[in-house]
């Protein structure tokens, strides 16, 4: 069993890695210095690896012997935002892009196990895949199914991931055993009508009153025709419509997000949703156009791994360091790629210490108590000692 001990020795480098890929954010696919900053660490510490995995995702593997196949993953993309603490010495060099989820805290913490893996071989059996991911935040198909795609992770008998959290305390790790996320669907709908002069409504077909209808209509879709019992979310967060005062368009349009939780629950929204622009247009004489785009599956996390998972967290920060959880998000994660294709675990890393640690995830001010990083790199030293052992 690993302590603290074992990890405090290096715990200021992890702190400094994480600083370091903090003050250079890139985004999506697009991660060229990301990558190559991850390679020269592994080439560092000698530990093989194939680069370029996808675009610039990077698996990593250690193998020691007969045993359990491990994937420990670690999502390195940032995201579109402003960084809001300008008082940071370690602040975003890169104006515009910054690391507002904390996928720079999962690098370090993989590069950090992967090293102490690699140095400490008498402790664990088996082989540990250390697989740092692109474009978790999207865009879609998402970095993960590249990942999945190479061939690289498929004898891999269990996934294991972090994402670090503002809602819990230092010092604990929250896990929601089966369903934890959400599947995240975007829905691009534009409605079609007749431009003409604002005055003259009757010469046109006006898709702004469409529009407006169709948001309406579409809020009854989870109160009135799902099971109230299961749970969705319908979000239009982009109208559009119009260039002036006085022109009617020709066209109006929709964005928004859906939210489920299972196949059932998931096809009835697209429906319900067809049959609004279906009944809307119809009325007005107008059309519409309408794409369902399936982004991310639900992650699922399985009751067993997240067993495994949990007595490693508990060997690591004692009974009090595990929150059960009994509500999953409606948040979403690609990590459900790789739940779906073996089976996973990802759990709530706690990140917050002060006030300034309190932010939510992808707030232009977000930051983590650092301190929480050597529980990171502790619990997966424990899982990949245990894993398989007691199953
Ligand atoms: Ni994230």
């Amino acid at each position: 069993m690993r302590t603290l001990q074992d990890v405090l020795p290096f715990e200021t480098r992890l702190i400094e890695t994480r600083r370091i890929l903090h003050r250079h954010p890139e985004t999506g696919f697009d991660l060229p210095w990301t990558h190559d900053f991850v390679v020269s660490r592994l080439r560092e510490a000698g530990i093989p690896f194939t680069p370029h995995v996808g675009k610039h995702s990077i698996v990593a593997i250690l193998e020691n012997g007969v045993g359990p196949v491990l994937g420990l993953r670690a999502d390195m993309d940032a995201l579109p935002i402003f960084e809001a603490n300008s008082d940071l010495p370690y602040r975003s060099e890169c104006d515009g892009k910054m690391h507002a989820c904390g996928h720079d805290a999962h690098t370090a913490i993989l590069l950090e196990t992967g090293r102490y893996l690699h140095t400490h071989r008498e402790h664990w059996r088996g082989t540990v895949k250390l697989i740092f991911q692109e474009a978790e935040e999207g865009p879609n198909p998402g970095g993960a199914w590249g990942v999945c795609q190479s061939g690289l992770v498929d004898d891999v008998d269990g996934f294991f991931a972090f994402h670090v959290s503002p809602a819990h305390p230092v010092g604990t790790v929250a896990i929601k055993s089966g369903e934890t996320m959400a599947a995240a669907d975007t829905v691009k709908i534009r409605l079609l009508g007749k431009g003409c002069h604002a005055a003259y409504p009757h010469l046109g077909i006006d898709p702004i009153v469409m529009q407006a209808e169709a948001i309406l209509a579409m809020q009854s879709i989870v109160t009135r025709k799902l099971d109230p019992t299961e749970s969705a979310v319908l979000t239009i967060a982009r109208v559009q419509a119009g260039t002036t005062h006085n022109v009617i368009p020709a066209f109006a349009e929709l964005e928004g997000t859906v939210r489920t939780f299972n196949e059932t629950t998931r096809r009835l929204m697209e429906a319900e949703i067809r049959a609004v622009l279906e009944s809307v247009s119809a009325r007005h004489g107008g059309a519409y156009e309408f794409r369902y785009i399936r982004e991310y599956d639900p992650t699922y996390n399985d009751p067993g791994a997240t067993l495994v998972f949990r007595r490693a967290i508990e060997r690591s920060l004692g009974t009090q360091g595990f929150v059960p959880l009994d509500k999953p998000t409606m948040g979403a994660e690609d990590f459900s790629r790789y739940a779906a294709m073996k089976k996973g675990c990802i759990a709530w890393l706690g990140t917050r210490g002060d006030d300034t640690t309190g932010f939510s995830l992808h707030h232009p001010a977000f930051n983590i108590d650092e301190s929480a990083l050597k529980y990171g790199v502790l619990c997966f030293l424990n899982l990949v000692e245990t894993y398989g052992k007691e199953e």
